[in-house]
C-alpha cells in the first residue's frame, strides 16, 4: 500500500489588494487594532468577474507546470471550498472543464478552513487503495463576495486565494505519513452563513436582513480553536513518533496570528519553524495552507526529508492536520 506524496504546488490571488488602512475608511476600525488582534495587514480581493473557479484554475495550471503531467493525465480533482461558483455543479466539475481534464472524477469538499487538509486526506485515502495515480486538490475561496462589508467584526479578516498540489503514489520512505480529520456539529452556529440553503431559501427579507453574509461569533471560536489546535498538534506529532525538535516547518491555516502563536508554543517551536502569511492574505479558509504550502516550497522553506506538519480549524467546526515527510 503506496501513499500519497505531494509531487507539486501552485498557488494564486488576485491582483486587488484592500489594506487595512482601506477598511478604517469604511468601518469603524483602526490598523492598530487589526494588527494586534490578528496578524493581517492587508488581503487579496477578487475581481468582479472572478469567480472561484478562476482562482482554482491558475493555481490548479501553475502546480500542473511544476509537475511535468499535463491534465489529460489527472484521475481525481477535489476542490475544498465554501464559496464554489454556484449551489450546483460543483466548482471541481467547473474546474474540470476549465484545465480540459476529461479523464478526472471530479467533486467538492465542504469542510470550511479545514477543507484543504479534509481533501488531502480523501486523496490519499484513493491514493492508498491504488484505484487513484494523479490528484488534484485544490482550496480555493471567493469569501469577499460573502462578507458583510458594513460588519467590522468579520470584514477585517477574510481574503481571496487559490492553492493547489498534485498527489502520486510515493516511491519512496517520504509523502504523507498520517492524516487526522475531526468534526463537531454542536457548534454549527458559531460560524456560518445562515440564508441561501434549504433551511432558509433567498427572500427579501433574507436580503433585507444580510444572511447571505458570513457570521461569526469570533471570541468563543478563539477559545475552541486555541485549545483543539494545541491538542490536534500535540497527539499528531506523538502517534507518529515524531518529537517536536525534529519538525522543520509547521505550516498552520492562517486565522489568527495569536491562534497560531499559541499552537507553536505548545510544541515548544520557535517562530521561525512556522510559516506564517497572514499579514499579506488575512484568513482565505479552505485555501490558506494550500497557498501557505505553495508559498513555502517556493521560498526554499521545506528541504527533502523534513518533516512538515499542515494543521487547520474552521466552520462545522472541523479541524485536521496532516504530517508529511517532504
Ligand atoms: N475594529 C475595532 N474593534 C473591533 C473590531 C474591529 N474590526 N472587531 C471587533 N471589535 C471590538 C468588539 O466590538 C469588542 O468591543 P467591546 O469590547 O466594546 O464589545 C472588542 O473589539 C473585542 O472583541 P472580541 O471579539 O472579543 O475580540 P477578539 O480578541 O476575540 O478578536 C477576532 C476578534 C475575530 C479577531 C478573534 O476572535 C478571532 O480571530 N477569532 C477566531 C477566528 C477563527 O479562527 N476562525 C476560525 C477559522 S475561520
Amino acid at each position: 500500500m503506496k501513499t500519497g506524496k505531494i509531487i507539486s504546488t501552485g498557488s494564486y490571488y488576485p491582483e486587488k489588494i484592500l489594506t487595512n488602512a482601506d477598511l478604517e475608511k469604511t468601518v469603524e476600525t483602526t490598523d492598530e487594532w487589526i494588527t494586534e488582534r490578528t496578524g493581517i495587514k492587508e488581503r487579496r480581493i477578487s475581481a468582479e468577474t472572478q469567480c472561484a473557479s478562476d482562482l482554482a484554475c491558475e493555481a490548479a495550471k501553475s502546480a500542473l507546470k511544476n509537475s511535468g503531467i499535463s491534465a489529460d493525465e489527472l484521475d481525481m480533482i477535489i476542490v475544498a471550498t465554501v464559496t464554489g461558483d454556484m449551489q450546483l455543479p460543483s466548482t471541481a466539475c467547473v474546474l474540470q472543464d476549465k484545465l480540459g481534464a476529461s479523464n478526472a472524477v471530479a467533486f467538492d469538499i465542504n469542510a470550511a478552513c479545514s477543507g484543504f487538509i479534509f481533501s488531502l486526506s480523501v486523496a490519499n485515502s484513493f491514493i492508498k487503495a491504488g484505484s487513484h495515480k494523479n490528484i488534484l486538490v485544490v482550496g480555493v475561496e471567493c469569501l469577499s463576495k460573502f462578507t458583510d462589508w458594513e460588519d467590522r467584526t468579520t470584514c477585517v479578516l477574510f481574503g481571496d486565494g487559490a492553492g493547489a498540489v498534485i498527489i502520486q503514489p510515493s516511491d519512496d520512505e517520504s509523502g504523507i505519513l498520517s492524516t487526522d480529520i475531526h468534526s463537531d456539529g454542536k457548534y454549527a452556529e458559531l460560524l456560518c452563513v445562515p440564508a441561501g440553503g434549504s433551511k432558509m431559501p433567498p427572500s427579501e427579507d433574507t436580503l433585507k436582513n444580510r444572511d447571505h453574509y458570513i457570521k461569526m461569533r469570533g471570541n468563543e471560536v478563539f477559545k475552541i480553536a486555541v485549545k483543539t489546535l494545541e491538542n490536534l498538534v500535540t497527539d499528531t506529532l506523538k502517534k507518529n513518533n515524531v518529537d517536536p525538535s525534529q519538525l522543520s516547518l509547521l505550516i498552520p491555516h492562517q486565522a489568527n496570528m495569536r491562534i497560531i502563536q499559541a499552537t507553536a508554543a505548545r510544541l515548544n517551536l520557535p517562530m521561525d519553524r512556522v510559516f506564517v502569511n497572514i499579514e499579506k492574505y488575512g484568513n482565505t479558509s479552505a485555501a490558506s495552507v494550500a497557498i501557505a504550502l505553495d508559498e513555502a516550497v517556493r521560498t526554499g522553506r521545506i528541504k527533502r526529508g523534513d518533516h512538515v506538519l499542515l494543521e487547520a480549524f474552521g466552520a462545522g467546526l472541523t479541524w485536521a492536520s496532516a504530517l508529511i515527510k517532504w
